[in-house]
């Protein structure tokens, strides 16, 4: 069965799409499958796998409004190792079309259940926003990441997030989790953000990740290369950092994974232990 998480905040420009570009680079070169799904309109983590968002023939759009199955739709990211469920403008307008329809919430969810024997991971990269399409993301996942800076407004942003994650818990998913606060871009010689740094630790505890990600410029080049960048430049700081992070959130998921149920008893042996 996949692990499904979304990674999310609804604040743009945080770091989201290199999270899960490279997370899913980074578990796929540790041999796990995975699948990410592009959940924004920008289609950003669909060219920063390799895959031109204005060639595809079919797309999460598709998807969502099931004039396609994930397995029609997914396309490979051969630089990355991993499939890509795409996106592009088109993805914009089904935020109108899904509000008229039925399950408008739970469409990724159902269209992803068909799919779990096939990957490990699935990824989702959502919009900066707390729009239909990220609802559909949290209503599909088992958990939530979220990376964020390590600057003053950003603590604010981070409550709104947990307090939409735990309505989200309570009506509609109750395997939602906040899974870790990952941060990015982050630069010890900047006095603020070691100490909101500390502050975040102080206040969520283990639910910050241990792994932190650094502003590397190698990160923001890869894109433009149609390449992840633990796969564009492997040694680079950064690269460095999402293995780290691949391998932390392996052991996270085993940890939290409950062992599995033993197989059911057959007739003959309910009975044998009846006598
Ligand atoms: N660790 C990093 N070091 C340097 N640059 C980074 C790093 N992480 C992300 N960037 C750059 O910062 C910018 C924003 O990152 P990204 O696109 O991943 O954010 P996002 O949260 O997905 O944005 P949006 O909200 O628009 O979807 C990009 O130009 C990216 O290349
Ligand atoms: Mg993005």
């Amino acid at each position: 069965m996949s692990r499904i998480f979304c990674i999310a905040n609804q604040k743009g420009g945080v770091g989201k799409t290199t999270t899960t570009v490279n997370l899913a680079a980074g578990l796929a070169q540790i041999g796990r499958r995975v699948l990410l799904v592009d959940l924004d309109p920008q289609g950003n983590a669909t060219m920063g796998s390799g895959v031109d968002k204005r060639a595809l023939p079919l797309t999460v759009y598709d998807v969502l409004l099931e004039s396609a199955s994930v397995a029609e739709a997914a396309q490979r990211s051969e630089s990355g190792g991993y499939h890509v469920l795409g996106a592009n403008r088109e993805l914009a307008g089904a935020e109108v079309e899904l509000v008229g329809l039925e399950r408008r919430n739970e469409r990724l969810r159902d269209a992803l259940k068909l799919v779990a024997e096939e990957y490990d991971f699935v990824l989702i990269d959502c919009p900066p926003s707390l729009s239909l399409l990220t609802l559909n993301g949290l209503c599909s996942a088992h958990g939530v990441i979220v990376p964020m800076q390590c600057e003053y407004f950003a603590l604010e942003g981070v409550s709104d997030l947990v307090n939409t994650i735990r309505q989200v818990h309570a009506n509609l998913n109750r395997d939602l989790e906040l899974i870790g606060l990952l941060r990015v871009m982050y630069d010890p010689r900047i006095t603020l953000q070691a100490h909101v740094s500390e502050q975040l630790k102080a206040h969520f505890g283990d639910k910050v990740f241990n792994t932190v990600i650094p502003r590397n410029v190698r990160l923001a080049e890869a894109p433009s290369f149609g390449q992840p960048g633990v796969v564009f430049d492997p040694t680079s700081r950064g690269a460095v950092a999402f293995l780290d992070f691949a391998r932390e959130m392996v052991d996270r998921v085993s940890a939290s994974t409950p062992p599995a149920a033993p197989p059911a008893a057959t007739p003959a042996q309910a009975a044998a232990s009846d006598r």
